[in-house]
């Protein structure tokens, strides 16, 4: 029985270093090749998404199965529901990616897997599917980070744009402002000490009823309302590029439950207009103002609540008027995809950077 054990081990070393020999060399010729293809995976939260990716800015395909319906009866993303979803959608989402971008697996030339940050057990699912298909066609295997994938998808939308840059990150699980030094490497110039600007809007929608995700509605429905209600601000961080968005989610918080003790009605949309201006206050003018200490004159946004209507439109008057250029991706490259994934991959391959084992593994959290 022990030899019978040792045997496979030994048997299953042998395998993992035979491939990562191959997929070394691999790495190294893609480097030079004239057009390649990669295939992205993402399975970080509440997304199944794979996807198919030339050169890092052309998507031949990408596909996205969300489960946002599946979590909605439950007021959020539950870690477990998401992983069975993943492992139900990822193959038919790989089929209908290959068959979009018209080519077989035979045609891909490396992997790029999101590794973290996100739910571990989403993360796993996508991480060990990118390792079979990695083995199995013997291709490299590229570990990318959710946050430098947010940051790709403007190379996928915008596609002359070239770092060095300043980016503002705002998605569900982080909020920072980014030096962008080149396709891989970065500088944190600021971030949130408490809740991700997205988590804010997610819950300050639940407690309105909006349902989840939040963002969206909240969105929608500042538009029809008026920024009237004064909800204190933090000053504490007013001279930093750091961000807090607890405090202005517990002011709403407690206003809604205010309203409701004493029985008074509220407007709902001037709810949402009010915390909106607020929050999108806060981001557009760190962002400005980090440009303009970087001495740079081109913002990226990233992440979903790049999504945010009133963020863009603000970014855009405050850019015009400081003479920056604004980028943004459009609005399907915003939240969670598989393309934004593989073009991080293509710069982490030609920057020679991340190739991976098959020892790689799911990270809930990714410095940044
Ligand atoms: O980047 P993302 O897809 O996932 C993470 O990596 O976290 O971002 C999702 C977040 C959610 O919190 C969602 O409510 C928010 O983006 N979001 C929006 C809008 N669309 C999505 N927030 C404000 N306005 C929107 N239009
Ligand atoms: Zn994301």
């Amino acid at each position: 029985m022990v030899i019978v054990a040792i045997f496979n081990i030994k048997w299953y070393n042998k395998i993992m270093e035979n491939y990562f020999e191959i997929a070394q060399e691999k790495f190294k010729k893609l480097q030079k090749k004239e057009n390649v293809l990669i295939l992205g995976i993402e399975s970080s939260c509440d997304e199944t998404s794979i996807s198919i990716v030339k050169n890092g800015r052309e998507i031949l395909s990408n596909i996205i199965a969300t489960q946002i319906e599946i979590h909605k009866r439950f007021g959020g993303v539950v870690p477990e529901v998401a992983s069975r979803n993943h492992i139900l959608a990822i193959n038919t989402v790989l089929e209908q990616a290959l068959l979009e971008a018209k080519i077989t697996l035979e045609d891909i030339d490396a992997i790029a897997v999101t590794y973290g940050a996100g739910l571990v057990g989403a993360l796993l699912v996508g991480v060990n599917f990118a390792k079979a298909v990695a083995l199995a066609l013997e291709l490299p295997l590229i570990a990318v980070s959710h946050i430098e994938g947010h940051i790709s998808a403007n190379y996928l939308t915008h596609k002359k744009l070239e770092p060095p840059f300043v980016c503002l990150m705002v998605s569900g699980g982080h909020t920072a402002i980014l030096k962008i030094d080149n396709y891989t490497t970065h500088k944190l110039l600021g971030s949130t000490i408490d809740d991700a600007v997205g988590e804010a809007f997610d819950k300050v929608a639940r407690v309105l009823g909006l349902g989840y995700p939040g963002g969206v509605e909240i969105d929608r429905l500042a538009k029809l309302g008026k920024p009237t209600i004064k909800f204190t601000k933090h000053e504490i961080l007013k001279d930093s590029l750091n961000f807090s968005f607890s405090g202005i989610k517990t002011a709403v918080i407690n206003y809604i439950n205010n309203q409701k003790q004493k029985n008074q009605p509220f407007c709902i949309e001037d709810v949402c207009a009010s915390f909106q201006s607020l929050v999108v206050g806060e981001l557009s003018n760190k962002a400005i103002t980090a440009c303009k200490l970087q001495s740079t004159k081109k913002l990226v946004v990233a992440g979903g609540v790049g999504a945010n209507s009133f963020l863009k439109q603000e970014l855009t008057r405050l850019c015009k008027e400081n003479n920056i250029e604004l980028f943004v991706p459009e609005l399907k490259l915003c939240t969670d995809n598989a393309g934004m994934i593989a073009s991080a991959g293509y710069y982490n391959l030609m920057a020679n950077k991340n190739l991976s084992d098959l020892t790689l593994t799911a990270k809930p959290t990714v410095k940044l």
